[in-house]
């Protein structure tokens, strides 16, 4: 196990030291900006695995979230996190790996995050969601409703699939083609909103 953390932590690192970064949009995407402007609770814990450049997190922290929370496996994207935004609170980031992380949270965000953990642990991701969601805490974010054809990462997936992993321990508030996509992802997401049950 120790083996391949220490595989993933470097290649993660690799790909933000040699900027293969193709994923990274530049900016907090629409369908969660407009999701976390609803939100009326600025207290709400907030966690943001596998964040990356985090502007999630910058777009929370700067619009009065003041709980929220980073997680990378990359010491490289956790370094320029924390080199862009030098004000966001240090013991609220975290270089760790997601399935040791210890903590709970009201809300955790999924953004490209699912779909470059390998298909194997998928079963082990949903787990650990809910065991790092407080009762009633809620699963938000997006994911690729189709296949990519090809066995590397971004792996694909299809809402029935998901049904079927997610639904013994959620309950479905929204699961739907997010409407307000970035326009190279239109069609190509859902937006999901899943209530720990
Ligand atoms: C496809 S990138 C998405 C990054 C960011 N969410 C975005 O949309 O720009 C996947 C991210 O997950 C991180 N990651 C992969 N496996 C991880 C793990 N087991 N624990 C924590 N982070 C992990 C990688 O370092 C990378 O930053």
């Amino acid at each position: 196990m120790a083996f391949f953390m220490e595989f993933d932590a470097k290649y993660w690192n690799g790909k933000y030291i040699h900027n293969k970064t193709k994923w990274d949009i530049g900016y907090v995407s629409t369908p969660l900006k407009e999701y976390f402007d609803q939100l009326k609770n600025k207290k709400t814990k907030i966690l943001i695995p596998g964040a990356g450049n985090a502007y999630e997190a910058e777009y929370l922290i700067n619009n009065g979230f003041e709980n929220t929370f980073v997680l990378d496996i990359s010491e490289k994207a956790i370094e320029s996190f924390r080199q862009r935004m030098p004000t966001f609170p240090a013991h609220q980031i975290f270089k760790e790996n997601f399935f040791e992380h210890q903590n709970t949270y009201d809300l955790i965000v999924e953004q490209t995050f699912f779909c470059s953990i390998d298909r194997d642990s998928r079963n082990a991701y949903v787990e650990k969601m809910v065991q790092l969601l407080k009762p009633k805490g809620k699963l938000v974010g997006l994911l690729f409703n189709h296949e990519f054809g090809q066995n590397d990462q971004p792996f694909g997936g299809t809402p029935q699939e998901y049904k079927n992993i997610f639904s013994p321990h959620f309950r479905f508030q929204h699961f739907d083609v997010a409407y307000n996509s970035i326009k190279p992802r239109q069609g190509r997401e859902h937006f999901l909103c899943f209530q720990k049950k």
